[in-house]
């Protein structure tokens, strides 16, 4: 694979975590604001350990292709694709979180669409997914502003804390993008 070491927005780099980000992820991170809308792999409240351990073992997740959103020379975020196995090795799913500081700006839509076409380029997909708690209208309109469509929900799939949720599905296929001029 040869994804880009380096992916410039105009307000943001999307580059490797690297062992100096540990304070600045924990600075982001550790905020329930954030991590009410993901999976429970993110804990709250996020310790300088948990953003050790992040640097050290989980950014090098097998399947997955993570880059930290760097905004102002610091790393506010993160974003990967997680590729999945067996029959589902040529679909793959696409996560991310930005510090509340940047919310707002857009850059979680430009991250997202600045990194569609090294995945699309880079791997031999032909879906790419990513799925939203019912109650994070952000992240939906991220998604649909980036060409992904509303594709399923899911009832009652998630219990995040006390909130039962419904879990929605969003998608591109690579045929899409052949049809979209
Ligand atoms: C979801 C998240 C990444 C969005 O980041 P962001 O950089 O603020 O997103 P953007 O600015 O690109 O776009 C968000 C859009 O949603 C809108 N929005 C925000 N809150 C909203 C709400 N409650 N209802 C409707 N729209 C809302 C924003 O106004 C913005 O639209 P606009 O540009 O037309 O004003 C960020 O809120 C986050 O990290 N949340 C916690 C983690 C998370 O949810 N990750 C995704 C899991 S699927």
């Amino acid at each position: 694979m040869a994804w880009p070491e380096r992916i410039e927005g105009n307000d943001f780099t999307l580059r490797a975590w690297c062992d100096d980000d540990a304070a600045a992820l924990v600075a982001h991170a550790n905020d329930e604001q954030v991590s009410r809308s993901l999976g429970d792999a993110f804990p709250h409240p996020y310790t300088f350990e948990d953003a050790c351990w992040f640097i050290a073992h989980g950014r090098h997740a097998g399947n997955e292709k993570i880059y930290a959103i760097q905004i102002n020379g610091e790393a506010a975020g993160s974003i990967g694709v997680r590729v999945g196995e067996g029959v589902e090795r040529h679909s793959a799913e696409i996560g991310y979180w930005l510090g509340r500081t940047y919310w707002g700006e857009g850059i979680a839509t430009a991250a997202v669409c600045a990194v569609l076409p090294h995945v699309w380029r880079e791997l031999p997909l032909y879906r790419l997914q990513a799925r939203v708690f019912a109650d994070n209208p952000a992240s939906m309109k991220v998604l649909e502003r980036c060409g992904f469509t509303h594709e399923a929900v899911l009832r009652r799939q998630v219990v995040k804390g006390e909130r039962l949720l419904d879990l929605h599905v969003y998608v591109i296929t690579r045929e899409h993008l052949h049809a979209t001029p």
